[in-house]
């Protein structure tokens, strides 16, 4: 085998954001662009390991999208080039965020690459992704992908092996020199993770005696995983699963589950013909949506509602939860669970990496973000399809319908109505100078009317790893008008293009009354986007999109 030396001159923009590096396709299909976020993550890795990692698994996967197979053959050649020994590549490339992080861990791998830009659409003119993670699994925390940044920004070369393009398509192993280059099948070991934790015999049950269900994979990673579980495992009728072959370019949508972009399934769901259950996940398979006939739920409402169930619906948390944990802008929902069950609860910044260190440490087991990402400790990642088969128990085990199992929820504990709105494709400055100058009026706010409320307290949210100490601070503007309502304000980490403005409006009533989300929330919409001068900043103020 040979290997080559490329010289280039180095990128300075190669920081991973809240859950790796995004760009414009083409703008990662640039020459040296991808092979110098490898040679960073793996210089960066090489300080963080000692003895032979090198021996050690390295999974590659990705979501399916634009790009995707010729990203897996570069990432071969460079890892190759800098000694992986063994180096496991997910059968036609596909392999969901969760399925990766069940492969590093039952394989035991140094750590995996993971090509994938989420819910972001995919092809030549939208968005591709990559992002390391490690060998418990999750995302590189922090320290780590701050490491690869700082390598980035130095590097002048990367290393090459000069062979030929493994298929990639066919299961089996070639063999370069010592090292290996192994083709799986990527529902093995997922399968078997979901398989130790859910009842498949009881859910298989189930679906025979009537059950019915509509899973939209959005032509995405999911889609080969869900097929094999809920159709062939579990015996669902034949197109339960829709849209289950993952296209380069989604086709044409926007991989994202929620009621705007899973349209179709969302007008299923409201239809005369619904089934009882509807679910989607998004692009790389960590997100899900959870819906009933004409009920939606809301993703913190759903974390609270598996966190409180688990134990006497889920063969897998039988012996009950170590603890929960959200980050800090989704619903306090699932706090009141804990409360009820003597729980701890953890509240992170936005950002599944943020979950690692407590799961590691025994600390949490069932974690969620608004975002549409609810998880647990079988892996390091958010699951969608996990949350799928945690809802299906639930089902099954109560024999109650989705919206029958929220509003008794709701009764027992109270409703946090709750709505995030996102303002997109802001221009960057003004975003900023709303954040900048919010943040320096922060102590000015309190004791200001918000709507029918009054700010308590305003901070910019900042966290202290209860394990390793590290602290991340600006993490989110916090206006909270005393235990019942707060207004969240961060820009997105994510994006590819200008600014993305997220608010988080929350409030919570004791007695479930089954009011209108928009009738609770609006006033205090209205007053925050006042406070924010948004449509003097902007030209306009309403939100591209709410869920
Ligand atoms: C968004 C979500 C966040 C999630 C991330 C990756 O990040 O808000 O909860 O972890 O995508 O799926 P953001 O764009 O807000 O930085
Ligand atoms: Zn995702």
């Amino acid at each position: 085998m040979e290997i080559e030396t490329i010289k280039f001159s180095p990128f300075k923009d190669q920081r991973p954001g809240t859950s790796g590096l995004r760009k414009k396709t083409k703008y990662f299909m640039q020459e040296h662009y991808l092979e110098s976020f490898i040679q960073a993550a793996i210089n960066a890795v090489r300080l963080f390991n000692q003895g032979d990692y090198l021996q050690a698994p390295l999974v590659i996967g990705g979501d399916g999208r634009y790009y995707n197979d010729q990203a897996i053959q570069k990432i071969i050649k460079v890892a190759l080039a800098n000694g992986y020994q063994h180096i496991m590549v997910a059968c036609t490339g596909v392999l969901s965020t969760p399925g990766t992080s069940a492969v590093i861990r039952t394989q035991k791998a140094s750590g995996g690459f993971l090509l994938t830009a989420s819910h972001n659409p995919g092809g030549m003119e939208h968005d591709f992704g990559i992002k390391y993670n490690i060998a418990n699994g999750g995302p590189a925390p922090e320290k780590v992908t701050e490491a690869i940044y700082a390598q980035s920004k130095e590097l002048t070369e990367y290393k090459v092996a000069t062979v030929a393009d493994v298929d990639i398509n066919k299961i089996g192993e070639t063999m370069f020199g010592s090292a290996r280059v192994e083709v799986f099948d990527a529902l093995v070991d997922y399968t078997k993770v979901l398989e130790s934790l859910f009842d498949f015999e009881m859910l298989a049950a189930f679906f025979k005696n009537g059950f019915t269900m509509r899973f939209d994979a959005m032509h995405a990673a999911t889609g080969p995983i869900a097929k094999h579980i809920i159709e062939r495992i579990l015996g669902a009728a034949p197109g339960t699963v829709v849209r289950a072959n993952p296209l380069p370019d989604f086709g044409g949508l926007h991989p994202d589950p929620n009621q705007v972009h899973a349209k179709e399934l969302m007008d299923l769901m409201w239809s005369g013909s619904a089934p009882m259950f509807g679910a989607a996940s998004d692009g790389d398979g960590d997100r899900n949506m959870i819906l009933g006939q004409k009920f939606f739920v809301s993703p913190g409402d759903s974390l609270a509602v598996i966190a409180d169930q688990a134990a006497s619906c889920i063969r897998g948390y039988s012996k009950g939860l170590s603890g929960v944990a959200r980050s800090m802008p989704t619903s306090r929902a699932v706090d009141l669970v804990a409360k009820a069950q003597g729980l701890s609860c953890y509240e992170t910044p936005t950002g599944w990496k943020y979950f690692g260190n407590l799961m590691d440490a025994g600390r949490c087991t069932v974690c969620g973000e608004e975002s549409f990402g609810t998880g647990s400790d079988h892996v390091r990642e958010k699951d969608g399809l996990w949350a799928v088969l945690c809802w299906l128990s639930i089902l099954a085990k109560t024999k109650l319908s989705v919206a029958e199992i929220v509003q008794r929820h709701w009764r027992k504990y109270g409703r946090y109505y709750y709505q995030r709105h996102d303002h997109e494709g802001l221009a960057l400055e003004p975003a900023n100078e709303v954040i900048a100058k919010l943040r320096a009026s922060l102590p000015s706010l309190v004791g200001q009317k918000l709507g029918a409320f009054t700010i308590s307290a305003a901070d910019d949210f900042s966290y202290t790893d209860p394990i390793d100490s590290s602290v991340s601070s600006k993490q989110g503007i916090r206006l909270i008008c005393g235990e019942d309502e707060r207004v969240v304000i961060r820009l997105s980490g994510t994006g590819t293009e200008g600014a993305t403005m997220r608010i988080y409006y929350e409030r919570f009533c004791a007695r479930y009354e089954g009011a209108k989300v928009e009738d609770m929330l609006g006033d205090t919409v209205r007053a925050t986007k006042e406070l924010l001068k948004m449509k003097e900043m902007f030209g306009h103020d309403e939100p591209d999109v709410i869920t």
